[in-house]
């Protein structure tokens, strides 16, 4: 279970509380400080991997007793950092002593294999689910992803304030990329900052929220680089059973490289 940990989540503690009581063992946080969930999932027996963007984090979640980490690169849906995973996954993994799990770019059974060659322990997909029969979303997002292609995705700060990959929509073009000038300087402002920053991201996954469920001209879906390797909505026992085909097809091939 996903917990969502900055502040404008405001029911991250009752989801928490819920998902313990029903037994769930594996938390991703995201977005904020991890410690209250490591704590309490750890007194439950269950684990903790949070997604980092740099080794800053990383490290600090590390030493907050995170079981892992998950490497969230350049390319990734939803909110992707900036450093390519043929940088990220090494790095990450030669620093910390927890596991890397690979995150960004992962749609097929190559790309799966590449990031466990550059050290990841594991492996996190997302855009990859969009286009499943059985994602709760609106058709036309799934078919959007089928039909974009990497250079259709943009990196907004409009969304939550942080940067998020979406589709580069109509309406996503005609909001603009960056946040209006006033929201900037409220965001940034002592006094406000408290107030507007959780505002901001509240704003933003309501609207993606309402994207995804039904029809709006306000078509702010988010998606990774990875669009450019799914071409079919697919059941998601057939995508993971095409994955772990194709992973084994790779590292069959692999000796041939040398
Ligand atoms: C529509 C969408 C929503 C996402 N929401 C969350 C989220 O709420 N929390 C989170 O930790 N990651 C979220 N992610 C990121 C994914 O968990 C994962 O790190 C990322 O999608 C991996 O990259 P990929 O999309 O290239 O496979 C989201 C991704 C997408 C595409």
């Amino acid at each position: 279970v996903n917990i969502i940990v900055n502040k404008s989540n405001t029911r991250q503690h009752d989801d928490l509380k819920l998902a313990l009581d029903a037994g769930v063992n594996l938390f991703i946080t995201s977005l904020g400080s991890p410690k209250q969930v490591i704590i309490d999932a750890h007194k439950n027996g269950a684990k903790v991997v949070c997604d980092v963007t740099n080794l800053e984090h990383a490290k600090k979640v590390q030493d907050m007793g995170a079981d892992g980490v998950i490497a969230v690169s350049a390319g990734a849906g939803g909110h992707a950092g900036p450093i390519s995973p043929l940088v990220l996954i090494p790095w990450l993994q030669k620093e910390l002593k927890i596991p890397v799990i690979a995150a960004g770019g992962i749609a097929d059974g190559r790309s799966m294999a590449a990031a466990i060659v550059l050290g990841a322990s594991a492996v996190s997909v997302g855009t990859r689910f969009i286009a499943s029969t059985e994602a709760g979303v609106e058709q036309s997002y799934k078919d959007a992803v089928v039909k974009s292609s990497p250079e259709d995705i943009v990196m907004t700060t409009r969304v939550s304030g942080t940067p998020a990959a979406v589709i580069n929509t109509p309406y996503v073009q005609k909001m603009g990329l960056d946040l209006p000038w006033y929201l900037k300087i409220l965001k940034n402002q002592k006094l406000t900052k408290k107030y507007v920053v959780p505002l901001i991201h509240w704003m933003g996954m309501k609207q993606l929220e309402q994207a995804a469920a039904g029809p709006t001209w306000k078509t702010v879906w988010s998606a990774g680089q990875s669009v450019g390797l799914v071409n079919e909505i697919l059941s998601c026992q057939d995508i993971m059973e095409k994955l772990v085909r194709e992973y084994n097809e790779a590292l069959l091939q692999a000796p041939k490289l040398k």
